[in-house]
């Protein structure tokens, strides 16, 4: 019986043989498939291998350390980009969904080739392309509804010899497995799909540090109360939306008025149409009393019930 302690192995000497003593590149996300490809590169050749994990500020709460502590076991050159400061203040005052979209791609290739430099010559630029993102890239050009600026051809700047993608005969739930063999925690190897440009489209509107704090912590309560009430098996993707309305509300003696927060989580295969998740009232009720109560400027939840199409997942 083949396992995947069986592949890790092999996988681990064919990475040796082909990368001899070059040096290895790889763009970690956070992301279960460059954080496993991450790891078994690192296993594979120590520190031939330089990660850079460009932080742009958009990451959930605590994510950013999350990611950097996981990788501790290993001696590998790990760059921790902390880039918020410049992220913000290239989103200041854009609130169009497309344009911070692009900004953010185009930052994120710009900061990632200033350390690609750093380190000089690069014989393998490595990904963590899964199966079926090989799959998806040949079927051609279908409808693009969002530019994913992290899916998508070969990046051309920065110098390499040769692209190394060892996950690429892997499915999603085989790439987790190989994660476990590796030892990664089970917090990033379970990890749900994020999107590239991350809470700057889940912020609506304009893109400030505050928003984004308070964001963060709802979206954290939302997860934690999912956690303890063992949902997240059912949910693929779920999270928290900071809409750009303020309403009225009463809150202790006096009026107020705060942003609307809305919660999203959708059931999907393949998350081209997704259904909404039918969370059961009570959970709801115990994430809304708490974000309420946890979090300062929000004083109204609503639950997204709509599902995709026409919605998409994200609300940008
Ligand atoms: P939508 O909102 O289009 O999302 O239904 C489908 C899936 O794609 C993710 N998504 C993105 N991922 N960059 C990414 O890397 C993006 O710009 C982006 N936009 C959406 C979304 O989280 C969902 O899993």
């Amino acid at each position: 019986q083949w396992t995947m302690g069986d592949y890790k192995d092999v996988a681990i000497r064919q990475i040796r043989e082909k990368v001899g003593d070059g040096k290895v590149l790889l763009a970690l996300s956070g992301g279960v498939d460059s954080s496993v490809a991450a790891a078994l590169i690192a296993e594979a050749v120590g520190n031939q291998l330089t990660c850079v994990f460009v932080d742009h500020g958009l990451m959930r709460l605590n994510e950013g350390d999350e990611v950097e502590e996981a990788f501790r076991k290993w001696d590998i050159n790990f760059v921790r980009v902390n880039a918020e400061k410049l992220f913000l203040s290239k989103l200041a005052g854009v609130s169009e969904p497309e344009r911070k979209r692009k900004i953010i791609g185009e930052e994120f290739i710009r900061v990632f080739e200033a350390e690609a430099k750093k380190i000089g010559q690069v014989d393998y630029l490595a990904q963590g392309t899964i199966y079926p993102d090989v799959i998806e890239s040949g079927a051609g050009d279908a409808a693009v509804i969002k530019s994913h600026h992290n899916v998508g051809g070969l990046p051309d700047y920065v110098d390499f010899k040769e692209i190394i993608e060892p996950l690429r005969m892997l499915f999603k739930d085989e790439v987790r497995q190989l994660g476990r063999e590796l030892g990664l925690p089970e917090y990033l190897v379970m990890r749900q799909p994020f999107p590239g440009p991350g809470l700057a489209i889940r912020c609506l509107g304009d893109v400030t540090k505050e928003k984004l704090d308070i964001l963060r912590l709802a979206d954290f309560i939302f997860r934690d109360e999912v956690a303890k009430a063992h949902l997240e098996s059912a949910m693929s993707q779920y999270f928290a939306v900071l809409t750009n309305m303020r309403s009225v509300g009463v809150q202790g003696d006096g009026r107020t008025y705060d942003y609307t927060l809305a919660l999203r989580s959708v059931t999907t295969t393949d998350f081209m149409t997704a259904d909404w998740t039918r969370i059961p009232y009570d959970v709801l009720d115990r994430v809304s009393v708490r974000i309420v109560n946890e979090v300062p400027h929000i004083n109204r939840i609503v639950y997204d019930i709509t599902s995709k199409p026409p919605a998409t997942i994200e609300w940008e």
